[in-house]
């Protein structure tokens, strides 16, 4: 036998369903944007029925060959049906591969999603069939079910349920970016993080939309769910537990302080607020940012209820770090409540009008700015105090503090 490293071969879920995806075990960053600190893996599925075979999702292009060679290693010599939950290149890549090499196949998918597909790899119209909201596809003494659920991750998103035996195929939902040679979850710290990173960056700007799709699954019985990066839940409820609580609840008695300084005064600033706050028994995450993970930043902000982004003034704007990190956090929609701005100039200044337009998703209150003129003294630590004692008093007023 050819030995081909870089692939464990195909794993066996239930009888006659299996994993056939791939690990990436070198990513290190996704939309050259996310960081992976833990690389990632592409997950595909197949089931055989008694009549019908259905894949499930394909891999990322750069690793077609794997999912090609675990259906060789299956001995699958025709594919009826291709599933494709999304669209996005990473599940969806090999889709022009896969229906060379098995040309008899359908691509199953949502309307959007086959519009997409046609666009990004000009795959011709009459390769696809496409799937209402709870239609079903009998294999032979299995069904699979198809859940419309838009906005896990884009708008065409699907997932797929295998009746019989109860897994669920989310697609990105429920995911993590993690490369592991588990199976299933068996490192539940290192889930969980990575599940919130995932949370964090993914799925949180479509919070509303995914309050709607966590209520529409509470009808199916979950034993797995096996979504298409990082390993499986064959333990569910807590990772639906783990959305539920980031999609619903209220955000802690939390500040998180992106910050960048350059000569140390917005550092001194932030050191200051930091210890104000702490002694009045509020949480604080601190992000210097040219040093930080974004994705770190990203985590904190599931829980905050309050931002302070701390810049000096750089060419009368905010340093462009600071600028990074609020675009990144108005795009990512976190469930905060207030905001503020904390920070220095040295002859003149327009952060807080350049920073505010910056977040315009962001519902939050703004909480006076405290911005000083060079390094700071008796009277800016106590606007500080003030500031501290502002964001307090606001979470209380929320309920946030007990
Ligand atoms: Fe893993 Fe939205 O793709």
């Amino acid at each position: 036998m050819k030995r081909k490293p870089g692939n464990a071969g195909p794993r066996e879920i239930k009888k006659d369903v299996y994993y056939v995806g791939a690990v990436d075990w070198d990513r290190r960053l996704f939309d050259s944007l996310i960081p992976l600190p833990d690389g990632t893996s592409y997950n595909a599925y197949l089931i055989k029925g008694s009549q019908k075979t259905a894949l499930i999702d394909t891999v990322d292009p750069a690793f077609k060959d794997v999912l090609l060679d675990n259906l060789d290693q299956l001995g699958i010599k025709k594919l009826d049906y291709v599933i494709f939950n999304h669209a996005e290149p990473d599940h969806s890549g090999s889709i022009r591969e896969v229906l060379e090499k098995y040309p008899e196949a359908k691509a199953f998918c949502t309307e959007k999603c086959k519009a997409i597909l046609m666009d990004r790899f000009m795959v011709p119209e009459d390769k696809f069939k496409t799937v209402a909201d709870k239609e079903t596809l009998p294999l032979g003494g299995r069904t699979l079910e198809f859940i419309h659920a838009p906005w896990v991750h884009w708008p065409e998103t699907m997932l797929t349920y295998l009746q019989e035996e109860k897994i669920l195929f989310p697609g990105d939902f429920f995911g993590s970016h993690i490369a592991t040679t588990d199976m299933f979850v068996r490192n539940s710290g290192q889930e969980f993080e990575a599940a919130k990173r995932y949370w964090a960056e993914i799925m949180m700007p479509f919070r509303p939309q995914i309050q709607k799709n966590l209520e529409k699954l509470k009808p199916y019985k979950l034993d797995i769910i096996a979504p298409s990066h990082g390993p499986l839940h064959d333990k569910p409820e807590y990772i639906i537990e783990a959305y539920t609580h980031w999609a619903f609840d209220e955000p802690g008695n939390v500040v998180v302080i992106p910050y960048v300084s350059m000569h140390g005064s917005t550092r001194r600033m932030v050191d200051y607020l930091t210890d104000a706050l702490t002694r009045k028994g509020v949480t604080v995450g601190r992000f210097d940012l040219p040093h930080s993970d974004i994705g770190k930043l990203a985590m904190a902000l599931v829980d905050a209820a309050t931002i302070v982004i701390g810049t000096p003034t750089v060419l009368t704007g905010p340093h462009p770090a600071a600028a990074y990190a609020a675009v990144v956090a108005n795009a990512i929609k976190p469930k905060a409540k207030f905001a503020s701005i904390i920070g220095s100039y040295g002859w003149g200044t327009k952060v807080v009008d350049t920073l505010s337009a910056l977040i315009p998703n962001l519902k939050v209150e703004i909480i006076p700015p405290v911005i000083i003129k060079g390094y700071p003294k008796e009277a800016d630590y106590d606007a500080l105090d003030k500031l501290a004692d502002s964001i307090v008093e606001k979470h209380k007023a929320a309920g946030l503090i007990k």
